[in-house]
């Protein structure tokens, strides 16, 4: 087993079991360009936060935002190709005061270098900051190009990181050229407990070359948990602290060392709280990925 950040509260000679406790840190993963660690649960944006402005819509992503912060996660993602989701991170984050609180990492999704460079500075803008955490490079769209501005961006401070993107198996092998040619900061792409194209090299080919990774689509879109609807949990993933398939799922992809953070989508409070929850705790070795990999193809 891999721990996290675990105290032995019990004393010895009191008539009580030993206690466990996790203290309230969420498990950190380091970005090694910087070495500033990041906690390993964060946020996707997709979908859920492309709402309108009426409370009905925005209350219950406030709630979400809330809950982020108590639990200690930091990285949202978001992309102007989400609708309205930058606008309402911007918003949102800004009526809670917690806008500087949160790791905010978006994307450039068009063609051509001014295109890019509009997009990029309205995107500051909706997310109300002079500086952003992580801009990417979405789905590798005109990447080189972007790349350039971006390597100026981040030296007049514009953004903190850079990096590209995509959600196929198909662009793993691009991506894992960019990886190597040492270039960005992060890589983010898909992989889950079935989707396991990266584990062929790209993970390895990150953290050999000091690339962050941020996973993306963690329960395939939610797809993962159809599969396994009324199917139980082992017995044994309580050894994982585990309490829940989002749990099961996630803990299998962070414990993979080259993974810095995933960013499970959703605008449930119920689930974030879940999802944020995987971030704390023991994680299986490999002997423990290895079970979970046999209880997923078994059942
Ligand atoms: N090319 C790219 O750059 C790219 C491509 C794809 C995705 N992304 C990023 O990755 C993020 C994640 O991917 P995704 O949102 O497509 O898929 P996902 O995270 O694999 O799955 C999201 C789905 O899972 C559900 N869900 C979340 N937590 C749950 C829980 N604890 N229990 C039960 N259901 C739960 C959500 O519903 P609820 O809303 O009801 O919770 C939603 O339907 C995106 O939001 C986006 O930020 C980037």
């Amino acid at each position: 087993m891999i721990k996290g950040s675990c105290a032995i509260i019990g004393a010895a000679g009191f008539n009580t079991l030993p206690l466990f406790a996790f203290n309230n840190t969420m498990i950190n993963r380091a970005i090694p360009s910087s070495k500033e660690k990041i906690p390993v649960i964060g946020l996707g944006s997709w979908q859920q936060f492309d709402v309108g402005e009426a409370n009905a819509e925005r209350n219950p992503l406030k709630e979400v935002l809330l809950k982020m912060n108590e639990m200690g996660g930091k990285m949202i993602d978001a992309s102007p190709m989400y609708g309205r989701a930058e606008q309402v991170i911007g918003d949102l984050s800004t009526e809670l005061a917690l806008n500087n609180k949160f790791f905010l990492a978006t994307k450039v999704w068009t063609t051509g270098k001014q295109e890019g460079i509009e997009q990029m500075t309205a995107s500051l803008q909706k997310m109300k900051r002079t500086s952003l955490d992580l801009m990417q490079v979405h789905n590798l769209q005109n990447w080189q190009t972007h790349l350039k501005t971006l390597q100026g961006w981040k030296e007049s401070g514009k953004v903190r990181y850079i990096g590209v993107t995509h959600y196929t198996d198909s662009a793993h092998d691009r991506l894992e050229s960019i990886v190597k040619s040492k270039v960005v900061d992060f890589v983010q792409f898909n992989y889950s407990i079935r989707s396991r194209n990266a584990e062929k090299s790209l993970l390895k080919a990150a953290r050999d070359n000091g690339v962050a990774v941020i996973i993306n689509e963690p329960f395939e879109q939610g797809e993962l948990f159809r599969f396994v609807k009324g199917k139980s949990l082992p017995a044994w993933s309580e050894d994982y602290g585990i309490k829940s398939w989002a749990q099961f799922f996630l803990k299998y992809i962070i414990s993979d060392p080259g993974v810095t953070c995933v960013i499970p989508g959703t605008s449930d409070v119920k689930h974030i709280t879940d999802n944020l929850g995987a971030g704390f705790g023991q994680l299986p070795d490999v002997q423990g990925r290895k079970k979970m990999l046999e209880w997923i193809t078994t059942i």
